[in-house]
């Protein structure tokens, strides 16, 4: 029996090379050792406002980016969250047994209700508990996600304890898979913040679907630093960021890409490692092309994963009904 993988993204904003690079790529490398099943979060997506037309669009263009990128539908689910109404009916039942404080504590709810102008809305912290329903319902044994989820995953094994602890062995224990190189691409304005879909400024992110030029000018204008080395420095975070792209990108060894760049300057490694982006996504973005022109064909991907997922979301839902004595 193949282990069981699960994982998420949310249909917003512009799918960047963090997605890519810190999740996506890696679902693709496992997918022949796993049973995969991925969803499109729209449920969490509408815990900050959206406009309905972009997200409706938006739903389509991220599911056609994920097999653009190799997710192949034979091997892996991939289905749309809210055609599952498991899930949020799971979410609530899972609400009931967590505490307050263990959500007043995620990290990612301070920051994202920081950048609410607006009013943060109960779905926005309730956000986990959604979250450990997705992978929760498949008895999931792995989360590959970027290290930003880390703390929700966890949140998501002290649920399923407590609610085993009271109604005996239900839930299964995931654990998260996080690649840690490459699972923080930092933003290329500001590399001590990490590449974000909701970031306003257009050179934060390099996007999936950038055009070439628009590549090569951000990278030409990402930050650095004044010194001249191209060496893997943590400390100096603009080209240390650079350098773990390029790195991700080619596979190269690190000591071979220092030696590669001795001597040289910033725009000689820039110009290459726009260069080395651009190949990288060239496959992905005709791909996508090609998918994004006929949406029933997407569209009838994301019907059929539904169905072979829903099985088991409903079973599972339903031992936890009969258990805590509800339905
Ligand atoms: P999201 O953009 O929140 O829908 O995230 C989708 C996936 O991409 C999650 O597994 C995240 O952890 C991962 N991810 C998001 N931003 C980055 C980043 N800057 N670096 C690496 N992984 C990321
Ligand atoms: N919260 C995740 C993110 O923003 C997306 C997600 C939702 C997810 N449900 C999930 C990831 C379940 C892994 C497993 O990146």
């Amino acid at each position: 029996m193949k282990k069981r993988v699960f994982s998420g993204i949310q249909p917003t904003g512009n799918i960047h090379i963090g997605n890519y690079l810190g999740a996506i790529r890696h679902w693709v490398a496992a997918q022949g050792e796993f049973e995969n099943i991925f969803s499109i979060v729209d449920l969490h997506a509408i815990t900050i406002p959206q406009n309905p037309k972009i997200l409706k669009t938006k739903i389509r263009e991220v599911s056609a980016l994920l097999f653009a990128a190799g997710i192949d539908p034979k091997q892996s689910a991939v289905f749309v969250q809210s055609n599952v109404t498991a899930h949020t009916e799971m979410a609530w039942i899972l609400n009931c047994f967590i505490p307050m404080g263990w959500m007043s504590g995620m990290t990612q709810f301070k920051e994202k209700s920081e950048k609410q102008k607006k009013e943060v809305s109960v779905g926005l912290f309730d956000y986990p508990a959604l979250m450990a329903a997705d992978i929760l319902l498949y008895k999931t044994d792995f989360v590959p996600v970027g290290h930003d989820q880390k703390q929700h995953v966890e949140l998501t094994r002290d649920v399923a304890q407590r609610f085993n602890s009271i109604y005996g062995d239900t839930f299964k224990f995931p654990e998260p898979i996080i690649n840690e190189i490459g699972a923080r691409i930092m933003g290329l304005d500001n590399p001590i913040k990490k590449m974000s879909k909701s970031e306003a400024l257009p050179i934060h992110a390099i996007n999936l679907l950038d055009s070439a030029d628009d590549i090569r000018s951000k990278i030409m204008k990402a930050t650095t630093d004044s010194d001249t080395e191209i060496v893997f420095d943590k400390n100096r975070k603009g080209i240390y960021n650079l350098l773990v792209i390029y790195e991700q990108f080619t596979s190269f060894k690190r000591a071979d890409i220092e030696t590669r760049f001795e001597g040289k300057g910033y725009a000689d490694f820039k110009k290459e490692l726009a260069d080395v982006i651009i190949e990288g996504l060239r496959h992905l973005q005709s791909r996508y092309l090609e998918l994004i022109i006929d949406p029933s064909y997407v569209d009838s991907l994301l019907k059929d994963g539904a169905s072979r997922v829903r099985p088991i979301a409903e079973k599972t839902l339903n031992e936890v009904k009969t258990k805590i004595g509800i339905g």
